[in-house]
């Protein structure tokens, strides 16, 4: 469709674009970015408007060849119930930051954080074992950005839905999300995030139109 070509060009450019998941999952939308064009200014923009958490995404493959693990598989040994009420389990592969950031949880810090996340990956994508050796050397852990692990084709969360169109768009799995409260102390209302997108020139894509793709 014309929405998802134009969420592919502008997932490309480095634009914004916003993904809804679908009425039976968490019915919210996320907005998402190539995480190596996201700056300051567009972390303190979508802590302002979007207000959710912000959380990096790769896929499960690159978040293991670094060394990471599913955060439910270490709480699910230990007794806890680890899924989600929707019945997914959630795609937390760790809390990091990059060893240059302050305190991590400035706008500032989790731009450079992400930025290098997505220099990781990079690396990662042509020689996992040096993405590896870069990971270490370069964040510690836990701290203020979350790591999203997608588990493509066996869950259809933000985090697949925004890998499968990277993938589709040629963009590496190397993007920032941030689920979209604005004012509100529930998700952002459907119609509100539609009239967001359209003000703003966002495109605003489903979970069915993304499955498509898949
Ligand atoms: C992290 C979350 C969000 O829901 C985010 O959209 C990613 O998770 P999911 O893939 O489950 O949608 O839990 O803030
Ligand atoms: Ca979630
Ligand atoms: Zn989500």
């Amino acid at each position: 469709t014309m929405g998802l070509e134009e969420a592919m060009k502008a997932l490309r450019q480095g634009r914004l674009v916003m993904i809804y998941d679908g009425d039976n999952r968490e019915a919210e939308v996320d907005f998402v970015m190539r995480a190596d064009a996201v700056s300051a200014e567009t972390v303190r923009w979508l802590r302002e408007n979007a207000g959710g958490l912000l959380c990096f995404v790769t896929t499960r493959e690159i978040g293991i060849s670094l060394g990471l693990e599913f955060l439910s598989r270490y709480y699910g040994m230990r007794g806890f119930s680890t899924k989600a009420p929707y019945g997914d389990e959630p795609a937390f592969m760790g809390y990091v930051n990059h060893v240059k950031t302050k305190t991590g949880v400035r706008d500032a810090d989790k731009a450079l954080t992400v930025k290098e996340l997505a220099k990781v990956v990079d690396v990662a994508l042509r020689d996992p074992e040096e993405a590896r050796e870069l990971f270490r050397m370069s964040f510690y852990l836990p701290g203020h950005v979350p790591v999203l692990g997608g588990r493509i084709g066996e869950r259809w969360g933000h985090t697949e839905l925004s890998l499968i169109l990277a993938r589709a768009a040629g963009v590496p799995p190397a993007l920032v999300i941030i689920e979209a409260l604005g004012r509100h102390t529930e998700a952002m209302p459907i119609h509100e995030a539609k009239t967001m997108a359209e003000i703003l020139g966002i495109p605003l894509v489903t979970g069915e139109e993304i499955k498509a793709l898949a």
